[in-house]
């Protein structure tokens, strides 16, 4: 006999009985698909807190416990173990690469680093300091225009190769977009130069490939700055059915070009609720200043009649110390003593973490620091442009969309997305 629950509609007694569906890990759940159909009524849930909107066997979040895996394994064993290649390759592979492999990839991604020429153009049509979002969403749209087959693509290989592409482009319309932004010229990537270090390159190199001095006064890029950037990237690959990632599985629900569909995640993901929250921890780092005024805005978080919310706190999955935020406190402790790294930033960002631990309305309501509040700090130290921290989430999320697209895409039966309303209107 097959699990279920029964729902009783108290107005006339009927009761209706519907599925359960256990999963591998975590809850499991009820199968509603035809609860419209047996009762004339639709689910209500604002914001979907309750939803699983699809099955995935490509990342698991316990959110309760601060647990997070890529295609089963821990997320703190891939951020200090494995390069981020190699976590893009597991995610798109469903295990990781043998060295063979791995440089396979790497080289692969290398080669397709490159724009077409003619892309490069669409750039110079925004204005000069346009927000590095806004162009990289756009571009990305305008790939679909050069790789137009991958709208009908259905075999693995296909399916592969214009995730690499994507995956390998990402960085480059990222670097540009900002060089643009400040009004720069572009930066080619540099074939000898790997996925962290080719993007930290294409950002602050001179023409002829020449580095401008360093934040360290040397004209090299550091080799803890490139394991930084990479453990950046690697805690950023994925993460379940997000805001952005639904958005780029309900594109991808209605047919359109996968380029579009991660185009769209993009401009998902800018909001401050969502990635965009890294630049604006520090935005309000900078606001609150020094350490004496921490109080004073702690105090204004807390203050129901108050919309200022502490960004990089809170979650709507975890309930606990957000994994990857462990990890980044873990690199920011070592470039702290490495780079020998203390600024005034950090300074305010720990009092304020100290602060909110021990006080009763972040630990009743479970706001823990997340993700976004350890990267806006450590991509500050290491001089990241605060409008391409942002950016930065994008390329690492860049695999976990395209991911999520080929899953949706190869799983039978998926239907167009296409929610309902409690309609209040005349
Ligand atoms: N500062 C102060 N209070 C907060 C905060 C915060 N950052 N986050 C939530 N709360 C309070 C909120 O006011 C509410 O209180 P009450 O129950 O008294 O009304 C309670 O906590 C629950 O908040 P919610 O808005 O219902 O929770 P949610 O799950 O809908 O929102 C969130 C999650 C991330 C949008 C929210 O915590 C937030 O706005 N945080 C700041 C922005 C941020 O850091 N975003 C990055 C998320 S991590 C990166 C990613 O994966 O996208």
């Amino acid at each position: 006999m097959k699990n279920s629950i029964t729902i009783t509609d108290n107005r006339t007694n009927n009761s209706y009985e519907f599925e359960i569906k256990d999963a591998t890990r975590g809850p499991s759940v009820v199968d509603i698909s035809s609860f419209y159909a047996q009762t004339g009524m639709f689910t209500y849930d604002n914001g979907f807190t309750s939803t699983a909107s699809c099955t995935s066997d490509i990342t698991f979040i316990d959110g309760n416990k601060g647990e997070l895996r890529y295609r089963g394994i821990e997320i703190e064993e891939l951020a200090t173990e494995h390069s981020f290649l190699a976590v893009c390759y597991l995610l798109l592979n469903s295990k990781l690469p043998n060295e063979e492999e791995l440089l396979d990839f790497d080289l692969e991604l290398r080669h397709r680093s490159l724009l077409h020429e003619n892309l490069r153009h669409l750039f110079q049509a925004f204005p000069s300091g346009a927000h590095p979002m806004a162009t990289l969403s756009a571009a990305t749209a305008a790939l679909a225009t050069f790789y137009y087959d991958h709208l009908n693509i259905s075999d693995e290989s296909d399916y592969q190769e214009m995730a690499r592409r994507i995956i390998a482009k990402m960085p480059t319309i990222a670097a540009f977009a900002y060089r643009h932004s400040i009004g720069a010229p572009f930066i080619h990537p540099d074939i000898d130069r790997g996925f962290a270090e080719n993007f930290l390159y294409m950002l602050r190199a001179y023409p002829g490939g020449k580095m401008h001095r360093g934040i360290y006064g040397e004209y090299t890029i550091k080799e803890i700055e490139i394991k930084a950037l990479d453990t950046i990237f690697t805690l950023h690959a994925d993460h379940e059915q997000n805001a952005s990632t639904t958005t780029v599985r309900g594109v991808a629900s209605t047919g359109a070009h996968p380029y579009v569909a991660i185009s769209a995640g993009i401009s998902a993901l800018w909001g401050r609720a969502h990635g965009g929250a890294n630049e604006s921890v520090i935005q309000q780092l900078e606001m609150i200043g020094s350490i004496e005024n921490v109080d004073k805005f702690i105090a204004r978080a807390k203050d129901p009649d108050d919309d200022f919310r502490l960004m990089g706190f809170g979650h709507r999955v975890y309930k606990n110390f957000d994994p990857r935020a462990k990890v980044l406190k873990g690199l920011q402790e070592q470039l702290k003593d490495e780079l020998k790294l203390d600024s005034n930033l950090m300074q305010i960002a720990n009092k304020i973490e100290e602060i909110a631990l021990n006080d009763e309305y972040f630990i009743s309501r479970k706001l823990y620091p997340n993700i976004d509040f350890y990267s806006g700090v450590i991509l500050t130290a290491l001089k990241i442009p605060t409008s391409m921290f942002t950016p930065i989430f994008v390329i690492g999320r860049t695999v976990g969309w395209i991911t999520q697209w080929i899953e949706f895409k190869k799983t039978k039966g998926m239907k167009i997305t296409r929610p309902r309303q409690l309609y209040i209107g005349k």
